[in-house]
């Protein structure tokens, strides 16, 4: 087999055989195919398309390229939630103590973040002490135990994919949805969950910017999930605005733990209560969505949701005090409230404007190596369909550093649209699948 001859087929619209794909990613992962002559197939495969047979395969043997982390020590049905990210989301802190207090099962490796805010091990760090840096053996026996436990990413899982993301980050062949769907559901498949449930984002803050994209990526990821033998669902969730109110670290960590005390923002409430339906009915724990809600109202209002939390960040030495009080979080010294320049309705906000305002404040990495200061961000006090008056409060910016949080507020205020005309509040679910 020659890779010129699997450019070439590609190039003039045909479709590859799995010996085919399998052949250059295990070439590809190991080195011995080029980047010139991938990036070239990349190129082919984002005019060309690729068939549901195609990026099947393709998601398998990326998957097959690296280690699989094995969860078959762990008791029960395994259900992963895997978001394409925004701002503002702090959906896993809340969702996964509600699903595990419930008997859901919850084995998740996770990453930092990179961009906005920071991935969910970098949120949990705001609480001193917590480190994700934990034996396989303690992570196989806190889930067993206590139902949640979080690591950080130390497996090899889906190397092809991390070669191939890179190369196609700087080749102009990110967008394209097989190629997309693939690389999410390689390394979800790896992670070995039973059930996995996506949360699609669309808008402007979203990787998708149409409902259209993101139904399309939905079903591709979905189909691809029942194909390899798991149980799938996915919920199109708006992204066209932040999530919630709190944007940055520690912020984000507050406004989960309230969440979970029954006072979360309407949006992230109604968005984590959907997943978390999902994820209770695929776990077994509930006959239909309608049981799964009333099983998460009853976690929330007798605190067991919370105490599950406060007992996962003990067992992975944090102080569990944080979460009954969060006043002990540490925020930013200069807190600056920034007005409306003038009376009406919030007809659009910048969503990833917001991201980047969190980013300038030090709240994001804009490399790899860059340092996350977890206590500065945004708090939103109004969203999309709201009405202000001149010099209401639009958010409470928390920084460490007079010059970056000057700058930031100058581009909120430039992300906040104010208009005479009534809008409407936009809908949370867009659609479930
Ligand atoms: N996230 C991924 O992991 N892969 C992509 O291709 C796009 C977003």
């Amino acid at each position: 087999m020659r890779m010129y001859d699997i450019i070439m087929k590609k190039r003039n619209g045909g479709e590859l055989s799995d010996e085919e794909i399998r052949y250059f990613i295990e070439g590809y992962t190991k080195g011995e195919i080029p980047d010139y002559q991938v990036s070239s197939l990349m190129m082919a495969i984002y005019f060309q398309k690729m068939t549901a047979r195609e990026t099947l395969t393709l998601t398998l043997a990326m998957a097959d390229s690296g280690e699989k982390l094995d969860l078959s020590a762990v008791n029960g049905i395994k259900v992963d939630k895997h978001s394409t990210g925004g701002v503002g989301d702090k959906t896993s802190l809340a969702l996964t103590p509600i699903v595990a207090s419930l008997g859901v099962p919850v084995a998740k490796m996770s990453g930092r973040g990179l961009g906005h805010t920071g991935g969910t091990i970098d949120k949990l760090e705001s609480f001193p002490g917590f480190s994700t840096a934990i034996s396989n053996d303690t992570f196989i026996k806190n889930v067993n135990e206590i139902g949640i436990a979080i690591m950080g990413q130390t497996a090899d899982l889906a190397p092809a994919d991390k070669k191939l993301y890179a190369l196609r980050d700087v080749t102009a062949t990110v967008d394209n949805m097989s190629l997309i769907a693939s690389s999410i559901m390689s390394k979800k498949l790896a992670a070995g969950a039973d059930s996995i449930v996506l949360d699609v984002k669309t808008g402007s803050g979203a990787f998708m910017k149409t409902e259209e994209d993101s139904f399309a990526l939905a079903r591709e990821m979905v189909e691809i999930g029942r194909n390899a033998g798991r149980k799938m669902s996915a919920i199109i969730s708006n992204m066209d605005q932040p999530l919630g109110y709190a944007v940055g670290n520690a912020l984000e960590v507050i406004e989960a733990i309230d969440t979970l005390k029954g006072k979360g923002p309407a949006d992230f409430t109604e968005l984590v209560y959907a997943l978390g339906a999902e994820m209770l009915v695929n776990g077994g724990k509930a006959k239909d969505r309608q049981e799964a809600t009333d099983m998460i109202s009853e976690v929330i209002s007798s605190g067991k949701a919370l105490d599950k939390l406060a007992e996962f960040v003990k067992a992975q030495g944090g102080d569990p005090e944080y979460v009954y009080n969060t006043d002990l979080f540490e925020l930013g010294k200069i807190v600056v409230e920034v007005k409306a320049p003038k009376a009406g309705y919030i007809s659009h906000i910048d969503c990833d404007e917001i991201g980047i305002c969190s980013l300038m404040l030090g709240g994001g990495r804009e490399t790899k190596e860059s340092v996350i200061d977890l206590s500065v961000g945004i708090r939103l006090l109004h969203k999309v369909g709201e009405h202000v008056d001149e010099g209401d409060i639009l958010g409470t910016f928390y920084a460490n550093d007079n010059e970056k949080c000057n700058a930031a507020i100058e581009r909120f205020l430039r992300a906040y649209h104010i208009d005479e005309d009534c809008v409407p509040y936009p809908n949370m679910v867009i659609g479930i699948i």
